[in-house]
């Protein structure tokens, strides 16, 4: 497996190559998915749900994302490693650079991702002065639960989605070598990638989008209660954890996942 990298990524969305993206938290997932051909191994906040047990991402730590960074990274020394900056971890910013900093050079994360969008320009724009590539975060933000009450799908009216599309213009100009755009309708996904030179990695954005991201523990059916609408668990017809993310990585690339019921309108 040769390593990726942004100019790579770009390369790949203009040739029309999907990107197979899944979170990890630790040496042995991040090892298996680098066997299973994935290009991107996010380690998300979403560790707080599903590692912590917490109900929402807020409580995790710096400290929290930097250990679990690291044991991603030992797993797989050749991986492209995103690392989430956590909730008020970009507040003000000396804290989004000392942060950044400890994910990049004490992490081994090749880049961050931050949520939000016009107002993280500021940041995108300070990350990118010091050469730290981020990775955006629009549609429906974790962080921002308690602000829109509740987990739900974005952009879905006119206005909605003429600020997500700002957002991710805005995020580009600013910087971004990359986007995750979270439970919006596949059209508007669809206006965004054309829109964007960037690649836009879709969690329930639909197929259009130029790569796709699944929290692995849902995609194994280990998450407990309601799977989300835009996951599918791929272990049920796989015969073992290896082989349900070559399914994935192989969905994705075929452009057979996500599927319509997997998306929104
Ligand atoms: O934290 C995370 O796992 C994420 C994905 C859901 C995109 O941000």
């Amino acid at each position: 497996m040769t390593k990726k990298n942004v100019v790579e990524f770009r390369a790949m969305k203009q040739r029309g190559e999907k990107i197979a993206v899944l979170t990890a938290y630790d040496a042995s997932c991040s090892a298996l998915l680098m066997r299973a051909g994935i290009d991107v191994i996010l380690v998300g906040d979403s560790l707080g749900n599903v590692v912590q047990g917490h109900s929402t991402t807020l409580p995790v730590t710096v400290e929290e994302m930097l250990y679990h960074t690291q044991c991603v990274r030992r797993g797989a020394p050749d991986a492209f490693v995103i690392s989430d900056l956590p909730f008020l971890a970009d507040s003000t910013p000396v804290m989004v650079i000392e942060n950044a900093g400890k994910l990049i050079k004490q992490g081994g994360a090749q880049m961050v991702k931050l949520e939000g969008g016009a107002n993280q320009v500021r940041n995108v724009e300070l990350l990118t002065a010091h050469q730290i590539p981020v990775c955006g975060h629009l549609g429906l933000l974790p962080q921002s639960v308690h602000k829109v009450g509740g987990y739900r799908v974005q952009g879905r009216d006119e206005v909605g989605a003429a600020l997500i599309l700002a957002d991710a213009k805005a995020l580009e100009a600013a910087g971004a070598d990359m986007i995750v755009l979270e439970c919006v309708p596949s059209l508007l996904a669809d206006q965004i990638r054309l829109s964007l030179a960037i690649p836009i990695i879709g969690i329930g954005a639909g197929v259009g989008c130029d790569g796709q991201v699944l929290v692995l523990y849902d995609m194994l059916g280990l998450t407990s209660g309601k799977r989300p609408k835009f996951s599918h668990d791929f272990l049920v017809d796989s015969r073992g954890i290896q082989e349900a993310v070559e399914t994935y990585v192989k969905a994705v690339k075929a452009g057979k996942f996500p599927a319509n019921e997997h998306s929104f309108s």
